[in-house]
């Protein structure tokens, strides 16, 4: 699946990068970023991800000002959840959203995005549909000096691609015209 243990850790690692870089709570930061997903398929799963969590944290024996950091972590960091209001106010929060949407981007991203369209019987035209409503837009939605830098080039990547399959898509629809 797109969204799997693989995206996860590569979360959890870039997050660590991003946060020792940032001055963020280090145990904060992979603790959200571990359980950050772990409502994924549910209907606003960062929501329901965040409430999850809290449980297992509780069970875990975490203390109450540890959790409500990580929770606030797990419940602003999707783009649907920032869409409804919720955004990351603590740094941690901000962090982990970067690295959550910096996973979406660059060649993991453009891997992903044919991965969840082929999970869903998705045509090519839909995955540039999804580059223009979200994939390319999350450069400007970077709230950390460090993962900034990294998007750049992600972003230059995914902006490449993007233009180039255009190109083909268009040139292969005249072809088809030609032939007709
Ligand atoms: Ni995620």
């Amino acid at each position: 699946m797109a969204h799997d243990s693989d995206h996860v850790k590569r979360v959890v690692k870039l997050a660590l990068y991003i946060a020792k870089k940032e001055g963020a709570d280090l145990e904060v930061v992979r603790v959200a970023a571990e359980l950050h997903d772990i409502e994924r398929g549910k209907k606003n799963h960062a929501i329901e991800s965040a409430k999850t969590a809290e449980k297992i944290l509780r069970e875990r024996g975490y203390d109450e000002n540890f959790i409500a950091k990580v929770k606030h972590c797990i419940e602003a960091h999707s783009f649907s959840s920032q869409a409804m209001g919720v955004k990351p106010e603590s740094l941690e929060a901000k962090v982990l959203s970067d690295a959550d949407k910096l996973d979406a981007m660059g060649a993991i991203g453009i891997a992903r995005a044919f991965l969840f369209a082929g999970e869903r019987g998705l045509t090519i035209g839909d995955v540039v549909r999804h580059f223009e409503e979200k994939l390319l837009k999350l450069i400007d939605c970077m709230y950390t000096d460090t993962a900034k830098e990294i998007a750049k080039e992600r972003h230059e990547f995914l902006k490449e691609f993007y233009e180039k399959l255009k190109i083909e898509l268009i040139s292969e629809q005249e072809r088809k015209n030609e032939v007709s």
